[in-house]
């Protein structure tokens, strides 16, 4: 707080002049040490303040008591003063907090940021995604199924009878203490999405025309084109008159729209249980054109996919639930293809491990 002020006792320039200098003093040494804008009030009240400001005491101590000679002096300086005191007001209200009070809140912006890393599709996800969207394109629709199937909708409706041979081709991992359940009611891990085949027909009469991207288990072993986690796309088109030629030409234009318009396709004779006639599909060699080169071993094609017309016993059991599956009015096709093999073809990935691996040097390269 400021000390009180003084009675003047003498009037003469002198007097004056020290008198005044003492208290400007005093109010550049109150200005400087606001700090905020509590401070600016509190420096307007003590100095401005109509009743009790301090100028309002010099003027009714010294401008009243003063003889008439010395009143247009000690007026003149009187209002000096007050305009030095306005001036340190409206300077420390413009100035802002003091350097004191900026640098207790400062920021280094030098310091590097928080970063926030972007998610973005695994290679995996991505190329299923692509594949999906190709046939959407085209009038399918996109189905899930479960990853834990049963017996019979892995294997016996997709024309797999117990015990048969077939079966061996597609090792399977089966869930634990199933001994009580008769065996199409066992639980196992899927090992294709043909089920999702079934499920689809028995949801629905046909027409259908559906893909079915899904995760599918092998008891495999690792290698370097093998997991026994990977992916599949299914296909499963039925309606009256379906051929082999709608077959040729849904897989050759897909093809072309996945891997471009110069990609050539071709048919081979196979086996699958659930399609009669089966076939295989190869692709001309995207690396070299169908010239022959390492990646096709020198024949100029690639195999891709397995596909067929749907084989009428699969339809016999898709009619125990909907009976529009008369094998004599209506025929098929589906296909199925693994995703990390297209996904390895299209990159010139040669590990199928990497795509499991989560390492960011990897997987940014697919951003
Ligand atoms: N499910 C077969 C497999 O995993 C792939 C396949 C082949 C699916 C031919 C089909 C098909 O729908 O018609 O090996």
């Amino acid at each position: 707080m400021n000390a009180e002020i003084p009675n003047l006792t003498a009037f003469d320039e002198a007097s004056l002049e020290r008198a005044f200098a003492a208290l400007t003093d005093e109010a550049r040494q109150a200005a400087s040490t606001i700090e905020n804008e509590a401070g600016v009030e509190q420096f307007r009240l003590e100095w401005l303040g109509r009743k009790q400001g301090r100028l309002n005491e010099v003027s009714g101590k010294w401008l009243k008591a003063a003889p008439v000679e010395a009143k247009k002096a000690l007026g003149q300086r009187f209002n000096e003063l007050k305009k030095t005191v306005e001036g340190l007001l409206e300077s420390a209200a413009g100035a802002g907090p003091s350097d004191a009070a900026l640098a207790a809140e400062a920021i280094d912006i030098t310091l590097p940021g928080t970063q926030r890393l972007l998610g973005a599709e695994h290679p995996i996800t991505k190329t299923l995604n692509e594949i999906v969207s190709v046939f959407a394109s085209i009038g399918f629709s996109v189905g899930v199924g479960p990853e834990v199937e049963t017996d019979f909708y892995n294997f016996e409706s997709m024309n797999f009878p117990p015990g048969h041979p077939a079966r061996d081709t597609q090792d399977t991992l089966v869930i634990a203490n199933q001994e009580r359940r008769t065996q199409r009611d066992r639980l196992l891990l899927r090992t294709h999405t043909s089920p999702v085949q079934m499920r689809t027909m028995e949801l629905q009469p046909p027409p259908v025309r559906i893909v079915i991207p899904g995760k599918v288990h092998r008891n495999d072993a690792a290698d370097a084109t093998h997991s026994p986690i990977f992916h599949q796309v299914e296909g499963l088109c039925v309606d009256e008159n379906i051929t082999f030629s709608d077959l040729k030409g849904t897989l050759d234009y897909a093809m072309k729209a996945f891997f471009g318009s110069s990609v050539k396709t071709r048919f081979f004779p196979s086996f699958f249980p659930f399609t009669e006639p089966s076939a295989d599909v190869q692709i001309s060699c995207i690396f070299c054109g169908g010239k022959g080169c390492r990646k096709c071993k020198d024949s100029g094609w690639i195999e891709l996919l397995g596909c067929g017309m749907v084989d009428p016993a699969v339809f016999a059991f898709a009619a125990e639930k909907q009976p529009a599956y008369d094998a004599k009015k209506i025929s098929g096709f589906a296909f199925g293809m693994g995703v990390e093999r297209i996904a390895m073809m299209k990159y010139g990935i040669s590990e199928i491990g990497q795509f499991y691996s989560g390492d960011m040097r990897f997987l940014k390269q697919f951003v």
